[in-house]
């Protein structure tokens, strides 16, 4: 298994997808977000790049049926109905609703990666769950860190970084780590016992916190708090059949959707 990261979010090489596993990260915060809103019972959640294409999709929906959510600079969109703050996706506002979401990075970024072979969400939420869903697709792997505004973002790298350290570490296949790899894994180790300190860094850490999102922060430095792996296709973000719906809000008991 070769695993790859994309250091800065521009649209990856066709060749470099083809067949791949993906995994797209925006820990600060839309797949934060999405994992949360998943575990509280929302039934699809449909990333968007745009606010007008938000409110065109929306159309097609009845309006009690779907939430809109997401952000520009950080704040509330007006005339949506939620932010993007994963402490706002509680099963008293998402459960048995869709989600249309648009922000700055996170939800352009799985149009970007759309022709890989399946394309996992991922964040310090549910990083040992990813892991383990990656051994077993055992395919190559490319993780895509969101980034901030096409730049490079420190908190994604470190979690692409953890992903990594926690499959090698699992050692069932033999791994090859390209040099970037290899970058994320260095980063991940100087802060896995203090990634807040990391957040507190990161450009777009600062900006949440001026904004007053700072809970946030550690809301989102929570790892394996929720182990679960939404997948993005065609268009839309889902649970696979696979996986326990017990772990999710609201639905202990009824067993595997299998
Ligand atoms: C993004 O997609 O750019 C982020 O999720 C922005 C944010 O933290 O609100």
């Amino acid at each position: 298994m070769n695993i790859d990261i994309q250091l800065v979010p521009s649209a990856p090489n066709p060749n470099l997808l083809f067949d791949r596993a993906v995994v797209v990260i925006d820990v600060l915060r839309v797949t934060s977000v999405i994992i949360q809103a998943m575990s509280e019972g929302a039934l699809e959640i449909i990333p968007v790049p745009t606010v007008e294409e938000t409110f065109q999709m929306a159309k097609a929906f009845q309006r009690g049926f779907i939430l809109l959510g997401g952000e520009r600079e950080s704040k509330n969109i007006p005339g949506f109905d939620l932010g993007n703050s994963p402490r706002e996706y509680v099963a008293d506002r998402v459960k048995g609703k869709k989600l249309i979401l648009t922000t700055t990075n996170g939800t352009k970024a799985f149009h970007l990666v759309s022709s890989g072979k399946e394309i996992l969400v991922g964040s310090f939420f549910n990083i040992g769950a990813v892991a383990q869903r990656c051994v077993e697709l055992g395919r190559d792997l490319l993780i895509f860190p969101s980034g901030d505004e096409g730049n490079f973002s420190l908190e994604d790298t470190i979690c692409g970084g953890m992903l990594i350290e926690l499959i090698t570490r699992k050692g069932e296949n033999p791994i090859s780590l390209t040099d970037a790899s290899e970058c994320a894994k260095i980063l991940y180790r100087r802060f896995k016992d203090n990634l807040l300190e990391a957040f507190h860094l990161s450009r777009h850490g600062k900006e949440l916190i001026s904004r007053g999102f700072e809970e946030d922060l550690a809301y989102c430095a929570r790892t394996d708090a929720i182990p679960l792996v939404p997948i993005f296709r065609d268009g839309v973000i889902r649970m696979p059949f696979n996986q326990p719906l017990s772990l999710r809000r609201g639905e202990k008991g009824k067993g595997n959707r299998t």
